[in-house]
């Protein structure tokens, strides 16, 4: 069975809030969030299901599909409308689709995890032709924007894709985990603002986000030279560096948005594989690595033949 990525959407709020804006009322400036985590400025505004819609559209009209052709939608996120229902139904209210949909969190992994799971329900007996994979996150709601540790780092957004099956595309091996014990170190409880530990989140997704897409390469029998194209979760310029180093990876492959969008969980994935269509990286038979790392900590690796 093959599955191929057919239409890529995308949809950010408009209203900007650059890092010159946050060191108006906090103490903070531009050039320490650029030198430590390569953020510029992030998107505010919209809901989950306002921007999951806007991009699923975008991504529908990019495959050429209308929506009576998606047999399921996965949206992923961490920042749903409500407790219940789930978000997707809002999508399938507005796409006017009675198909099966479900929201996944595994929170800023979230893509990944959604990608392998529509990936396995295509290829189950009788599974849909084509799904709707959508990340979507309005992380300016639970940030408190009065902390500067995690003020400067997230942002609203959301991407979305369409999966078809195809005899172009393939997935070639994939990593997912959680460590439970490292829960603490990044969180958010119900009702309450993101807590997190900054410098341990980011020694421990180095670590985590390394040994996944090196178990991912290794099962794939991919060596890091025949990757074409990483999409990291958008967190930290830093920590995609690291990674980079450690796999031997060139940076020039990676594709990254964060400079705009600052860190958009379930979003920045798909959102970063947009900014690589644009510039024309995914063509057929490329080797595409996705990689995403978070609370949980949940980290998820794909390795796709494009
Ligand atoms: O999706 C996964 C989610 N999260 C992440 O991936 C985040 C991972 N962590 C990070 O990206 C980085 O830890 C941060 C960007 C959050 C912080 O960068 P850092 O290099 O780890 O800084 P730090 O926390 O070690 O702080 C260094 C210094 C401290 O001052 P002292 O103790 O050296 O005097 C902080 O108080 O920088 C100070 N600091 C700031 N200064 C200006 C911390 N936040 C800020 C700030 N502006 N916003």
């Amino acid at each position: 069975m093959a599955i191929r990525i057919a239409g890529i959407g995308t949809a950010l709020p408009e209203k900007v809030v650059t890092n010159d804006d946050l060191a108006q009322h906090m103490d903070t400036s531009d050039t320490w969030i650029r030198e430590r985590s390569g953020i510029g400025e992030r998107r505010v505004g919209g809901t989950t299901s306002t921007m999951a819609i806007e991009a699923a559209q975008k991504a529908l009209d990019a495959a050429g599909a209308t929506p009576a052709e998606i047999g399921l939608v996965v949206l992923c996120t961490t920042t749903p409308d409500q407790t219940f229902p789930a978000t997707s139904a809002a999508v399938c209210e507005a796409l006017d689709l009675t198909c099966g949909a479900f929201d996944l969190n595994a929170v800023c992994a979230g893509f990944p995890y959604g990608f392998i799971t529509a990936y396995g329900i295509m290829c189950a007996p009788g599974g849909p032709d084509k799904v709707l994979l959508i990340g979507s996150d309005a992380m300016s709601s639970i940030v408190d924007w009065t902390d500067r540790g995690t003020a400067i780092l997230f942002g609203d957004g959301a991407g979305a894709v369409v999966m078809e099956k195809h005899e172009q595309g393939e997935l070639l091996s994939f990593d997912l985990g959680v460590n439970g014990s490292l829960q603490s170190i990044l969180y958010c409880d119900l009702g309450d603002t993101i807590k997190m530990e900054g410098r341990e989140v980011f020694k421990r997704a180095v670590r985590a986000v390394t040994a996944s897409v090196q178990a991912a390469l290794d099962d794939a029998g991919i060596s890091a030279d025949e990757v074409d194209v990483v999409l990291p979760h958008q967190a930290n310029i830093r920590i995609i560096d690291a990674m980079c180093k450690r796999i031997k990876i060139p940076m020039e492959k990676t594709y990254n948005v964060l400079e705009f969008t600052g860190n958009t969980s379930g979003a920045s994935i798909p959102l970063a594989m947009a900014r690589a269509q644009e510039l024309g990286a995914l063509e057929p038979g490329k080797i595409v690595l996705m990689t995403g790392f978070g609370a949980g900590m949940a980290w998820g690796t794909a390795v796709v033949r494009w």
